[in-house]
């Protein structure tokens, strides 16, 4: 394959996904070399137990955010061990948690997938037919910012809202590798001037969305721990605390009224 693969793991992916066909390994190892992330190079990646598609549409799936979804998974599971579950992932991206929550949970499951961005819904489409086939009817996808994309009648009846926002301050994007910063979508990265933006939305918004036994979990960078527990005291939450990720970061706000 060359010294332009990369790392030797990354270089028996290449291979293994060009299927014994030499030109097409090169052209994949060249497009990595060129900076682009294995994970669209490759064009599909892991996440918990399904293999997702992966493009420019929407970012690609980290995984702290499968620490995020396994929270919100636990967070079902003990409050509502016999289901049926109505659940909505905000800013669902390549659909990665919505998905999640739908094949682990499996058919009394019910979830929104929300998203602003056009495209990246076009990308979840494609991951909830890839990942859930003849359960694609658990996952409804909406357009619309946050709360807005979801049914109105369905209001105070969640039992879990889960969130990966964007949690970026604008200044914090120029200091992105290039890998990130030229790849994933600047709108599923950047939040605004403090970073906060997004976070503070929803979990303001959350309180009357939830049923009186929901949770709301939502991704947040370490940093933004104590900030994130201020907002769930302004919004009244009777229970909140964050979790740490598999580095020990503290990263996951679960809430509860
Ligand atoms: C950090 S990405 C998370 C994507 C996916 N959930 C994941 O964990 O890989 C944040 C997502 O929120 C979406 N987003 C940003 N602002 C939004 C808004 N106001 N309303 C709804 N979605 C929004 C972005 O388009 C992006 O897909």
């Amino acid at each position: 394959m060359g010294a332009a693969v990369g790392s030797g793991q990354e270089g028996r992916w290449i291979v293994e996904e060009a299927e014994g066909d030499e030109g097409r390994a090169r052209e994949l190892a060249a497009r990595r070399a060129r900076g682009e992330p294995l994970q669209h190079v490759l064009g599909h990646w892991s996440f918990r137990t399904l293999d997702v598609l992966t493009d420019r549409r929407a970012l690609v799936p980290r995984p702290e955010t499968e620490v995020v979804a396994e929270i919100a998974l636990a967070e079902l599971r003990r409050r509502h061990p016999a289901g049926p579950l109505l659940a909505a992932d905000l800013g669902t991206g390549s659909g990665v948690i919505a998905c999640s929550l739908a094949r682990e949970l499996g058919p009394g499951t019910r979830v929104f997938a929300t998203d602003r961005s056009a495209a990246a819904l076009s990308l979840a489409r494609q991951n909830v037919t890839r990942t859930l086939r003849q359960s694609t009817a658990q996952v409804t996808l909406c357009e619309g910012s946050w709360f807005e994309a979801l049914p109105g009648e369905l209001a105070g009846r969640f039992d879990l809202l889960v969130s990966n926002p964007p949690y970026l301050a604008s200044q914090e994007w120029h200091r992105l590798p290039p890998v990130v910063r030229e790849h994933d979508p600047y709108e599923a990265l950047v939040a605004g001037e403090s970073g906060l933006e997004a976070i503070g939305e929803i979990v303001a918004g959350a309180p009357p969305w939830l049923s009186p036994d929901g949770s709301l979990v939502v991704e947040i960078a370490p940093h933004q721990a104590d900030a994130a527990r201020a907002l769930c005291e302004a919004a009244g939450f009777g229970h909140h605390e964050v979790r740490p990720d598999l580095a020990g970061r503290e990263r996951v706000l679960v809430a509860r009224p």
